[in-house]
């Protein structure tokens, strides 16, 4: 069975004293690495020049590292028209080979570990130990997106046919450059399709170096097309071309909401925001309960879909000091810096904050006092240290809203059914945690709580491929609802016909 063959691919154990010296050598390689340019690879064509847009290190903003073609209408017309062709090209080779591409993409990934960890590092303010667990899931999605296949074959030998899309862009997101753009190029890569991958601006490079791995796995160029384009009139084409059949989106729901209105007939998967809780009880193992909220909150400075932004905490432990003293405590261990310091443990936000963000870092609504105040570290605008806000009143602002950066509000509940309805109340349903040990606890928990991925006793980030199929519900998600990671997400990459002849 695909179960069988599959094993998650291991990251890098860094408490082994070669591998610290091989990232370190890696880190090295890249900060001395002269300005490149970013080309868009279409049509047959790799072109160069003009380069406009500029690549920063989030860490060092200052720094510009390099340039990015951006392609322009006519590029993302000549794109869609050759991947029309590359398509039915894709579709004629068998399932065995094109698996046996996969295969050889993940081994690319795996040889380019260090360079992508490395340079994610760079590209995308991401920790050493972040962009090294990005790596395996890339190479995960490789190879359990082949294996996906067989359930592509086992379907279609019961009287149905399955038939991919056609050509599909992929929009991928900056705070999983390389992770998240192999889950919408491998799957749509396996259900048959032709992709042109168009990369979040902020992070050009990395997408770049996924399409090299993945071209140098055997992909054909013109069925895996690299388009990365502005938010301008090009990237509004590309989403709106008619030769495009879907697209597959990881961003926030504005984003997904502007592309059906450019076009009400687009078939969209998205994957978008959330406003995620872990919700403790006074059943907690407060040891636990506390090490997992930092870690779900404060990851990747708290820039994932996933992260928690909320705890909801059961009144008896939310007045007992010594648990705030304990998540205080734990919070200020976190060493703020630049991504590509080993010993940084919470990196730099992609932007200066705006927004959302930028009221919740500064402000505090009526009710909300600081238990830990965030504070800009040192000269850069993106580097932020943690902060942890008590009092979160329900139905305000920080409630409800999603903000995406290294900021934890606290609510205090009378009881776990409160803690449910205030977990429930935001509009989004993507990840959710319960710290409790009481079995009744859990059972009612995961009875009512609305969220696609539901974490009991454990952090809420990190999903695993085929351990934690991952998807969300409510404005979380768009489209069928399958689950990046799961046993059943390339089949939905199509239409699916069934013949029935009398005979
Ligand atoms: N799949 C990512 C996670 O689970 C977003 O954190």
């Amino acid at each position: 069975s695909p179960d069988s063959a599959f094993a998650n691919e291991p990251d890098t154990d860094f408490s082994i004293a070669a591998n610290r010296r091989w990232i370190q050598g890696q880190l090295q390689a890249w900060r001395e690495r002269p300005m490149f340019t970013v080309p868009v690879i279409a049509a047959g064509e790799t072109v160069t020049t003009p380069a406009e847009g500029v690549g920063i290190d989030p860490s060092d903003p200052e720094r510009p590292i390099y340039e990015w073609v951006q392609a322009d209408v006519a590029t993302v017309d000549a794109a869609v028209e050759a991947s029309a062709d590359a398509g039915k090209l894709w579709q004629s080779i068998t399932l065995a080979e094109r698996k046996a591409v996969f295969f050889q993409v993940a081994a690319a990934l795996s040889a380019a570990r260090g360079q992508l960890v490395a340079f994610m590092t760079y590209d995308g303010g991401k920790t050493v130990v972040e962009a090294d667990t990005e790596v395996s899931e890339a190479v995960d999605y490789a190879r359990w997106y082949a294996l996906n296949t067989d359930q592509l074959v086992r379907l279609e030998s019961d009287g149905a046919s399955f038939q991919p899309y056609g050509t599909v862009v992929v929009a991928s997101p900056w705070n999983f450059p390389l992770a998240i753009a192999a889950g919408g190029v491998l799957s749509s890569l396996a259900a048959g399709s032709a992709v042109i991958l168009k990369p979040a601006p902020e992070t050009v490079a990395t997408g770049w170096l996924l399409a090299e791995a993945c071209w140098a796995g055997g992909v054909p160029r013109d069925v895996l097309q690299f388009v990365p384009c502005a938010d301008d009139d090009a990237g509004r084409r590309l989403i709106t071309h008619p030769g495009v059949d879907a697209v597959i989106l990881t961003g926030a729901w504005a984003t997904a909401r502007m592309f059906l209105e450019w076009r009400p007939d687009l078939r969209l998967h998205a994957e978008t925001s959330g406003k995620n809780a872990v919700v403790i009880t006074a059943a907690a193992d407060l040891d636990a309960a506390v090490a997992d909220l930092v870690h779900s909150a404060f990851g990747h400075a708290g820039q994932k879909c996933s992260a928690a932004s909320l705890g909801i905490i059961e009144a008896s432990v939310y007045d007992d000091p010594r648990f705030l003293r304990q998540l205080s405590d734990a919070v200020r261990t976190l060493v703020p810096g630049p991504g590509w310091d080993p010993r940084t443990t919470m990196g730099p936000l992609i932007r200066p904050p705006e927004g959302a963000l930028d009221a919740a870092l500064h402000g505090l609504d009526p009710g909300e006092s600081w238990l830990v105040e965030p504070a800009q570290v040192g000269n850069s605008s993106c580097q932020w240290s943690p902060g942890v806000k008590l009092g979160v009143q329900p139905g305000s602002s920080f409630h409800l809203t999603e903000c995406f950066g290294p900021v934890l509000g606290l609510m205090r509940a009378a009881d776990l059914d409160q803690a449910i309805a205030w977990q429930n109340q935001t509009e989004y349903g993507l990840t959710a945690g319960l710290h409790s040990l009481d079995p009744l606890e859990i059972a009612k928990w995961r009875d009512s709580v609305e969220a696609g991925n539901l974490y009991v006793n454990r952090y809420i980030t990190g999903a695993i491929v085929r351990r934690q199929p991952f998807g969300g519900w409510k404005r979380s998600s768009f489209g069928p609802g399958a689950k990046a990671g799961g046993p059943n997400y390339v089949s939905t990459l199509g239409t699916w016909q069934a013949t029935t002849a009398r005979s």
